[in-house]
């Protein structure tokens, strides 16, 4: 089984690898992400989203959802990753009042995949958008990459999520 699984995950990273046709993200590149402060959240203190093997049941349930779509990209899952946030953004990202600006505000980076998960602020509404670190768009029209992906899980979890911010400081 584990096998199949790692397999499944192998053939996932390349469809993921290969995939040309994108849809546009909904929230810009922030180009100057490099400058932006990491901060120490739930997520970042674990340090890595696992492989599909990991037991991860005493997360919160919305962590374990966040695992079993992840995890299959590649066998031993996304890996490491980091949280950061713009700084104009930082007061509101401290009490998670949902406030944020116009624009990218928050960047889940999966450092092993070298990818930039983003949310940010588009007419008062979260947005979202997955984009390479050299700010090419990778967000999917449909799937794990899809901006509909994105808000299901940061809106389906009640109060969870405030204005798509899942994770608070630790
Ligand atoms: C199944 C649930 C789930 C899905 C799907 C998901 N996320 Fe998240 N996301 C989370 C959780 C939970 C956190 C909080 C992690 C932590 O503790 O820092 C998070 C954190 C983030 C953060 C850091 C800021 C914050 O909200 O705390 C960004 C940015 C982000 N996600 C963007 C995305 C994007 C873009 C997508 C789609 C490509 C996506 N997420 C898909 C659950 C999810």
């Amino acid at each position: 089984m584990k096998n199949i699984i790692n397999i499944l995950g192998a053939c996932l990273l390349s469809l993921l690898a290969s995939q040309t046709v994108y849809a546009a993200g909904e929230t810009p590149f922030p180009a100057d992400w490099k400058s932006w402060k990491s901060v120490t959240t739930t997520l970042t203190t674990i340090g890595a989203l696992p492989g599909c093997e990991a037991d991860v049941s005493s997360f919160p349930p919305i962590y374990q959802e966040t695992v079993e779509t992840y995890c299959p990209v590649r066998p031993e899952g996304p890996g490491a990753v980091a949280v950061l946030v713009k700084p104009d953004a930082m007061a509101s990202y401290k009490v998670r009042d949902g406030k944020l600006v116009e624009g990218s505000n928050m960047i889940l980076h999966l450092k092993d995949l070298q990818l930039l998960f983003v949310t940010g602020l588009k007419d008062g509404a979260p947005a979202y958008a997955v984009y390479k670190e050299d700010g090419t768009d990778a967000t999917g029209a449909d799937g794990i990459l899809s901006a509909n992906t994105c808000r299901v899980c940061h809106t389906g979890y009640g109060a969870f999520c405030v204005n798509g911010q899942c994770g608070t400081l630790k």
